[in-house]
């Protein structure tokens, strides 16, 4: 091996070593800088993301064509905001947004806004009925809701019900579970995603997409039925 590449190897090494304390320094000062991700705008609206995480929506609803997305967690609707804005790119895709207590003060012909808990029936209802006028693109639910690890495992259990082969899940904010400031979150999403894997073998993590641009809130957070 010549020292060059003998140089190259051992930089790559060290590199894969520190890969976790580099990840948990860069995501705690982004969460710092842009307080906790509330400082986040996508054309002047606040949408509380992550912008790795942003990018990865952004690349899964093109790359894997999305036709339909069911995200529980409104608040301002920025999120959904982005969505329909990429949706309006494509010419194609709708979006329902569930919410106890969204701040929402604009309409999208692509979004629709419910008032209500994510795991209430009446919700469900909507959710089912919504989900049955897909045509021939996949779905994927965001989980950005309540982050306490039993309601994200209930989420899971009952959104996972209404996906088919192919669909994609996101479980937003494990990060809480990782980040040593994040301590009273804890137990997070990540352990709900963990539990939820260890009695369903439909559901398969896609680690390439969750660890792709390494700073993300959502460690194990993208799913795909298969
Ligand atoms: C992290 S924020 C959502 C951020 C939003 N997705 C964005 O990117 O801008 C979480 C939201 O979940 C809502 N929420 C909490 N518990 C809920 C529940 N059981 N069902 C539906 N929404 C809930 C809160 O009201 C809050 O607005």
């Amino acid at each position: 091996m010549s020292l060059k590449r003998l140089w190259a190897s051992i930089y790559w090494k060290i590199v894969r070593l520190l890969n976790q304390q580099v990840r948990v320094a860069g995501l705690t000062t982004l969460a710092e800088r842009t307080e906790n991700f509330a400082k986040v705008t996508w054309l002047g609206k606040p949408m509380m993301q992550n912008i790795c995480d942003a990018w990865t929506i952004q690349e899964t609803i093109f790359e894997q064509d999305i036709e339909l997305v069911v995200e529980c967690g409104t608040l301002n609707g920025g999120s959904a905001f982005f969505m329909a804005s990429l949706f309006d790119f494509v010419g194609r895709g709708r979006i329902m947004s569930i919410d106890i207590d969204a701040k929402v003060n604009f309409s999208h012909p692509r979004i629709t806004f419910c008032k209500g808990s994510s795991t209430d029936p009446l919700i469900l209802d909507k959710v089912s009925k919504f989900i049955a006028t897909r045509t021939d693109g996949k779905l994927l639910v965001l989980l950005d809701s309540n982050h306490a690890a039993d309601y994200v495992l209930s989420e899971l259990q009952i959104y996972s019900e209404l996906m088919r082969s192919g669909d994609f899940l996101l479980v937003q904010d494990g990060a809480a579970d990782e980040l040593p400031g994040a301590w009273k979150f804890r137990p997070g999403p990540l352990v709900a995603i963990e539990k939820f894997l260890e009695n369903n073998n439909s559901f398969s993590v896609d680690s390439e997409r969750s660890q792709r641009y390494i700073f993300s809130n959502s460690p194990k957070g993208w799913l795909y039925k298969l």
